[in-house]
């Protein structure tokens, strides 16, 4: 079975009735969302959605899956993937410009699982460089400050689209390359800190549990 698919599928089983549920964004919470539409459909679960994107809010609607909101609901488990996951369980997100809503969302919830296939799992996260949501008139300063980090940062650009990535919310996205990040916490407070940022990639301390797919069957890991 496909990596991706064999999480989803398995952290679908995690969702209990009656319970509200984070919608993580991506191609592996896309496995998650289908099977949880499945369960409803033949299981009778009653589950809230709450997206944290567009795509999962289509993806939800496509599955029959009903969907609420921060401002109605608590959220009782999130389900979300992730570009890097760190031994202790740290993240680096946004590869898909949507980490501002999924950190809302992950932080807010009861219990917060992350699903990806074994290619995401390093020993130290910044292989990949870290997204930030920034107002878009703020890039230059934001690209400056970055520059006294010692980060490279650039503005994401579109596939589709001639220009900049424009995120749900209407913002641009830079991506800052750090190296390998010696402290993911402490750079996630210090990246808030810069006026202009609205959200940065880094989540840390906050998984409660990893299920990763790998051609030897399903991991689950607990912070270390
Ligand atoms: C969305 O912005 C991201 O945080 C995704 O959750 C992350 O990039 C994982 O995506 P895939 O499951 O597609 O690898």
């Amino acid at each position: 079975m496909n990596l991706k698919k064999m999480a989803g599928y398995e952290a679908a089983k995690e969702v209990e009735d009656g319970q509200v549920v984070g919608l993580g964004t991506g191609s592996t919470t896309h496995y998650f969302i289908e099977k949880l539409g499945m369960r409803i459909k033949e299981e009778g679960i009653q589950v809230l959605g709450i997206p944290t994107s567009y795509q999962s809010f289509f993806l939800a609607k496509e599955w029959n899956i009903p969907v609420t909101s921060l401002e109605e609901h608590d959220v009782d488990i999130a389900i979300d993937g992730a570009d890097e996951i760190d031994p202790e369980l740290n993240l680096i997100k946004g590869g898909g410009a949507a980490h501002t809503l999924e950190k809302i969302v992950d932080y807010a919830a009861d219990r917060f699982i992350v699903i990806a296939d074994d290619s995401k799992v390093v020993k130290k996260l910044g292989k990949t460089p870290v997204p930030l949501e920034v107002l878009s008139s703020s890039s230059r300063m934001v690209l400056q400050a970055l520059d006294d980090l010692g980060a490279t940062g650039k503005i994401r650009m579109a596939q589709m689209k001639d220009g900049p990535v424009i995120t749900d919310h209407g913002n641009f996205v830079i991506d800052a390359d750090f190296g390998l990040l010696e402290d993911p916490c402490e750079l996630e407070i210090v990246l808030n800190s810069i006026p202009g940022v609205l959200e940065n990639g880094i989540f840390s301390g906050v998984v409660d549990q990893a299920i990763i797919g790998s051609d030897e069957g399903i991991k689950k890991i607990s912070p270390k």
